[in-house]
């Protein structure tokens, strides 16, 4: 099973469980807090902290969840190996992966339905870069 890093703030806790248990079959999550979501937090700090981890490996992929999705995108997209896209519909998340080779996917608990959400990492995660002309544009990031 392929393994996934997940990280979320005091908003994203919820939704961040919500995605470990509906894919609990599919994916082996590595879980990077927060845990509690009573307790506010520092996004950039769980943020950083992912990405450290996706960095080490060019085929990992991890999952940032805070209220609106930007503020775990800008933390991670400062990371040189990092790609984060803030994804709320099935077409977003399919270009982010098809053109941009993303491989984070930010969510915006506060945002985007429960239920998008999950269709959003769905395909984030079954979706391949398309390579190609896309490669040289990507490499100029
Ligand atoms: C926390 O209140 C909120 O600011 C954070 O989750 C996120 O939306 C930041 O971009």
């Amino acid at each position: 099973m392929k393994k996934i890093f997940i990280s979320s703030d005091h908003a994203g806790y919820n939704l961040k469980e919500q995605i470990k248990k509906k894919f609990r079959k599919r994916y082996i999550f590595q879980d990077l807090g927060t845990d509690n979501k009573n307790i506010s937090v520092n996004y950039p700090e769980y943020a950083h902290k992912l990405c450290r981890k996706v960095s080490n490996n060019s085929q990992n992929m991890g999952i940032l969840i805070c209220g609106s999705g930007l503020g775990m995108s800008m933390a991670a997209n400062r990371h040189r190996k990092i790609r984060a896209a803030v994804c709320y519909s099935v077409k977003n998340t399919k270009l982010s992966r098809l053109h941009n080779n993303a491989n984070i996917i930010t969510l915006g608990s506060r945002l985007t339905k429960k239920n998008m959400a999950f269709k959003c990492v769905e395909v984030f995660m079954n979706t391949k870069f398309e390579g190609g002309r896309h490669k040289k544009r990507v490499k100029k990031i």
